[in-house]
């Protein structure tokens, strides 16, 4: 049994990664400040420290903790609150990361505990390849939060090279499922089943056609949990410890309201809006890499992972109503 510390661990993907190790026979602690996490998230087993990741606290947990594995998922995960506050954004997700990287430094004990970060696939590859991407194409983070999550990547081959330390990337796509908040990097289809459980319209930006990668929670927790305990090739240069995480495939908008809507079984107009400025047209990542050094493959089918989710969400909504 080894002891794992999740950041962001009452949050969506979190509280699923910590029930993966849980299910392991792990000893499993969390921080979060509980800004978009939630305690009913917890799950049972885990222990949690209210800290936030910029605190002398969190930095004594992680100096003093003992931990093999340290799964960094706490972030400021939303893109728009990043280009609207640059300077917070890098705060929590910049200086947040190294509060904890510097407590583990100071812990002496860095090459013994594996680091796995969550970056992202959706956002810091540039539009110059056809996708799918594979890690070594050219990055092209356009926003700050894509900057900053790139920008902990690089002070992660750093802290390898010059401290010794066993850090890993994980660079996911669009995650979706159960617990996922809609105001994230990936949120549409927790707006989605909100909305066909209002009973309002699904509202589609331009023409619907832009694709995305959306991978189901429970199998982004299998990889991150492999991720975390297999043993890996030394690291060269940037992308070599880092994994992309997504399903290999491009899903259209207009093709995930319409898997949403058959899920629920319900009726629900598509609207159309104008399309948003500098949205990425395509964007889908390669899994031959993960495939290959992870033993890894998303196992759940577009259509099984949403209909879960409807059920989830349904479920939800069914208990705040009948609490109103
Ligand atoms: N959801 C996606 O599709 C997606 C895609 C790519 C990368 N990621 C990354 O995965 C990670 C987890 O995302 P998520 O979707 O579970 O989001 P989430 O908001 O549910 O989880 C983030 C957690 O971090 C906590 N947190 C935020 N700021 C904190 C701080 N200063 N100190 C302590 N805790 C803090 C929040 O309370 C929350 O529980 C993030 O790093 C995100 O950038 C997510």
């Amino acid at each position: 049994m080894s002891k794992v510390l999740v950041t962001g661990g009452a949050g969506f993907i979190g509280s699923h990664v910590a029930e993966r190790f849980l299910r392991d026979g792990h000893e499993v602690h969390l921080v979060d400040d509980l800004s978009t996490g939630k305690r009913e998230n917890v799950p049972a087993g885990a222990t949690l420290h209210v800290h936030d990741i910029r605190s002398p606290e969190a930095a004594t947990l992680v100096r003093e903790g003992a931990f093999h594995t340290m799964v960094h998922l706490a972030a400021q995960m939303d893109v728009r609150r990043s280009v609207a506050d640059p300077v917070l954004d890098a705060g929590i997700n910049i200086i947040g990361s190294l509060n904890l990287l510097e407590a583990l430094r100071a812990s002496g004990r860095a090459a013994d505990t594996r680091v796995v970060f969550s970056s992202t696939g959706g956002v810091i590859y540039g539009d110059w390849v056809t996708p799918p991407n594979s890690e070594t194409v050219p990055k092209d983070p356009e926003s700050p939060y894509a900057i900053a999550k790139l920008g902990v990547e690089h002070y992660l081959a750093y802290y390898n090279k010059v401290h010794g330390f066993d850090a890993v990337a994980l660079r996911y796509g669009n995650v979706y499922g159960p617990r996922q908040d809609p105001h994230g990097e990936a949120g549409v289809v927790a707006i989605f089943c909100g909305r066909i459980l209002e009973g309002r319209p699904l509202t589609v930006f331009g023409d619907g056609e832009q694709t995305r990668d959306y991978v189901f929670v429970a199998d982004v927790a299998d990889a991150t949990f492999r991720a975390a305990v297999l043993p890996l090739p030394d690291r060269e240069r940037l992308d070599s410890r880092a994994f992309n995480v997504g399903t290999g495939k491009g899903t259209s908008v207009n093709e995930l309201a319409r898997h949403l809507i058959a899920a629920s079984g319900r009726d629900v107009p598509i609207e159309n809006a104008p399309r948003r400025a500098g949205e990425q047209q395509h964007s889908f990542i390669s899994v031959d890499k993960a495939s290959m050094l992870l033993d890894w493959r998303p196992t759940t089918q577009l259509s099984e992972g949403l209909a879960e989710s409807f059920r989830w969400f349904a479920a939800r909504h069914a208990r705040g109503s009948a609490g109103a």
